[in-house]
């Protein structure tokens, strides 16, 4: 036990600790602390998880399901032994009913991956329609804890959406800054109705993610973005949750879309926590999917590089991921090494095909959730044409995580339906520039009809 954790036996049971292994430098959590102060390196949040009992902790969260209790209602929450905050903590928390997002079954999926069975866990079916909610329940808990008065994120759209809203539900100035006309309509409007003031920066991500992480480093603001190690202890609870759905029995492999590398982090540490405490004893395999475009951690890992291999200026129409720098790449290649998972990228068409396809099995969702799909397909593929690290197995039990709704951005998925949409496609001076077609191999346009009965009736060969 180290001298930390003897103190925390009478201190609050919970830390924050540098994951740079040869600094390993420890801080107490009530500190406004995103990087180390010693080597600039990430921080976890560590718990002292002494006295945790698996088999009645299981029992507890079901009980819960049938409690009215906002806390056990939440799907974040109800899993709060989790969660770095004490009893009387409690009392801060800001809460919607996030969490609580299905799995469901994709048979149509599962045929186009070539999988016996393929199951999603829809997280844009969340209050404002993205997994973010599950970090910002917990992050904006501990800002009204810490008594901050404004928070900040650099956004893609569904941080800055969400972050509005519960400030809107706490009574906190919300500032979000966002890549200036790169941001999908949902998300913006869903920022500007919440009240959040929303500064469209004349850059893209990274360089907003640059200046909000400067500016909360010599002002006031709280940032929120999932450098913020609280952000990422209320996203591990997808994990708990997802399980805590499947009566335990955990899946082979989980996909999911990496952007800033934030969420596939936090179930990495999530499955790194649960396996240790012996909650699981079979550890899933994590996929992480990037769009080509936008690939820095296919990159780093390719080349095997120390550092990260960034994109300049990267480029996807999945605008949720259009990321080259992202913040939390170190604990992505850590989460990776744990499951002995991998990082693989699709292409715009791949992704605008998977989308498509989940689209018939009655399930909508953003370009950036259906590079799983696509992704999977890909490995399947891989697999069999020659001998991939990663090849995919047709028997393998498969959780695909869906990160955002349909509704976030219909243009996309209306282009594609209308044969119509471009790799590139900006405007400049009012007219429209456009190349790269995508093929919309899974079309169904819409028809127009006279408003005739007969001649409908003749159509639908009724
Ligand atoms: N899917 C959606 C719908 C997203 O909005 C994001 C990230 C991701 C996947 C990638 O997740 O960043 O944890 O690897 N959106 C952020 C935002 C960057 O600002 O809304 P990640």
């Amino acid at each position: 036990m180290t001298k930390r954790q003897e103190a925390c036996l009478s201190d609050p049971p919970f830390w924050f600790r540098c994951i740079n292994q040869s600094c390993q430098k420890e801080f107490d959590i009530s500190r406004k602390l995103y990087q180390c102060p010693d080597c600039s390196d990430l921080l976890d949040v560590v718990k002292n998880y002494s006295s945790i009992d698996v088999p009645k902790l299981k029992k507890l969260f079901r009980q819960r399901r049938a409690s009215n209790d906002p806390l056990d209602i939440s799907g974040v929450w109800r899993y709060r032994e989790f969660l770095p905050f004490l009893e009387e903590d409690l009392i801060h928390v800001v809460t919607m009913g996030e969490g609580n997002n299905p799995v469901l079954e994709t048979p149509r999926c599962a045929e186009y991956v070539g999988l016996k069975r393929l199951r999603v866990k829809h997280l844009g079916w969340n209050p404002t329609g993205s997994f973010k909610d599950y970090g910002m329940t917990v992050a904006v808990t501990q800002a009204k804890k810490l008594g901050s008065r404004v928070v900040a994120c650099a956004s893609t759209g569904n941080t800055a959406a969400s972050m509005a809203a519960f400030c809107a539900r706490a009574n906190l100035r919300a500032v979000v800054f966002i890549p200036e006309g790169q941001i999908a309509f949902g998300k913006l409007s869903q920022s500007m109705d919440f009240g959040a003031l929303t500064l469209q920066i004349q850059g893209d991500f990274d360089v907003a993610m640059d200046l909000v992480q400067e500016l909360s480093g010599e002002t006031d603001l709280y940032l929120m973005n999932s450098i913020n190690p609280f952000r990422l202890e209320g996203q591990q609870t997808v994990m708990m949750e997802l399980f805590d759905q499947l009566d335990w029995k955990i899946p082979d492999r989980i996909v999911v879309p990496g952007g800033n590398l934030g969420n596939s982090s936090s179930y990495g540490k999530a499955l790194m926590e649960l396996k240790e405490l012996g909650f699981i004893d079979k550890v899933p395999r994590l996929s992480i999917i990037q769009a080509s475009g936008a690939d820095p951690l296919y990159r780093t890992l390719l080349t095997s590089s120390r550092d990260l291999v960034p994109v300049k200026n990267a480029w996807t129409l999945a605008s949720a991921i259009k990321i080259g720098r992202p913040i939390s790449w170190k604990k992505a290649v850590r989460a990776l090494q744990f499951t002995d998972g991998w990082c693989d990228v699709v292409s715009e068409q791949e992704i605008a095909d998977a989308k498509a396809v989940l689209g018939r099995d009655g399930i909508g969702c953003e370009p950036a959730s259906a590079t799983t799909v696509a992704g999977l397909k890909r490995l399947m593929e891989l697999g069999q044409s020659l001998d991939h690290e990663v090849s995919l197995d047709p028997d393998e039990d498969v959780v695909a995580i869906l990160t955002g709704h349909q509704l976030k951005d219909p243009e996309y998925t209306v282009n594609y339906h209308l044969d119509n949409l471009y790799q590139h496609a900006t405007y400049e001076n009012r007219l429209m520039k456009k190349s790269g077609k995508l093929t919309s191999t899974f079309a169904n346009e819409p028809i127009v009809v006279p408003p005739d009965k007969d001649t409908i009736i003749s159509m639908l060969d009724l």
